[in-house]
């Protein structure tokens, strides 16, 4: 299988790196394409694949084609591939906002089309997509998508109206995240902790929790309950961050991001 990757910045560089580092596909399998020269030599001395700087040759190389560069690049991008692509080729959309009818109108052809939403913790094999195929696709086609994506990360099948809010909550959930691991350790580093392992203390502690959220299967406010002791230190924090808004915070901030996504 051959898989194509139109655009290799952040994300399509995490891709890559898992489904190799997985053996998903060898990297002689791969073809990339970036803009500048610099942006493909990145990928071809990072990620030891094949690039190139047509898009067209990218398109007529691929079983399975990625596009992975901007929304706001995608129709350019798609009208000059589209007589390169192969018949029976799987197109797979990254982006927030184009829809499946959107995307086969713009290759203006019977195509099947994948839409997905990955995140960037595939960089370390922790990702977490969503996939959502167009009704030309088959059942095949959309385990051979599965395939590759289960090289980065986990994977759910889910509506194509339903990606908008994978965006909210695991597309572009990680900046959060890391936004509260950045404020965590600033409050030890401003209690005396060394930077760095403030970082370590912070980040495994988001870790941890996310994992028994996943293994333990429990509610997490039964979780957040075994944590505080009665009188205790914990439910003291937990009082204020109830009072500055964290919950409403977070919630906010996620739903803004769905409305962006529709904007988009
Ligand atoms: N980053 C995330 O967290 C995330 C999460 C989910 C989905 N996505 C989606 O992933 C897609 C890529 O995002 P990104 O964060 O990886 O962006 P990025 O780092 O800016 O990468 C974009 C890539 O597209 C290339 N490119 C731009 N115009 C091109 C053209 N005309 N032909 C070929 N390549 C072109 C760029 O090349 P140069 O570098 O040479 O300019 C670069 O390799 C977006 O649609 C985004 O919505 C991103």
């Amino acid at each position: 299988m051959k898989i194509g990757f139109v655009g290799c910045g952040n994300m399509a560089s995490a891709m890559i790196g898992g489904i190799i580092k997985n053996r998903v596909a060898d990297p002689s399998d791969i073809l990339a394409s970036a803009k500048s020269e610099a942006g493909r030599e990145k990928a071809r001395k990072n990620l030891g694949i094949k690039v190139s700087a047509s898009n067209q040759e990218v398109a007529a190389f691929a079983d399975v084609l990625i596009l992975a560069v901007k929304p706001f690049y995608y129709e350019e991008v798609i009208c000059e591939i589209k007589d390169s692509v192969k018949d029976g080729v799987i197109i797979v959309s990254i982006t927030p906002g184009k829809t499946l009818v959107w995307l086969e109108e713009q290759f203006g052809k019977p195509s099947k089309i994948v839409r997905t939403m990955p995140n960037t913790p595939a960089l370390v094999g922790e990702g977490m997509s969503c996939i959502c195929g167009n009704p030309r696709t088959t059942q095949e086609d959309i385990d051979t998508v599965c395939k590759i994506f289960a090289g980065f990360g986990k994977s759910e099948i889910v509506t194509e109206e339903m990606i908008d809010v994978v965006v909210g909550v695991s597309g572009s959930s990680p900046a959060y995240v890391f936004m509260f691991i950045e404020a965590l350790a600033d409050a030890a580093v401003a209690d005396g902790m060394p930077r760095a392992q403030a970082y370590r203390f912070a980040a495994q502690a988001v870790l941890g929790s996310a994992k028994m959220v996943l293994e333990t299967g429990k509610h997490p406010g039964e979780l957040k309950d075994m944590v505080c002791s009665p009188k205790g230190t914990t439910i003291e924090a937990v009082r204020v961050l109830e009072e500055k808004g964290l919950r409403s915070a977070v919630f906010e901030a996620a739903k803004a991001c769905v409305k962006k996504t529709r904007e988009v």
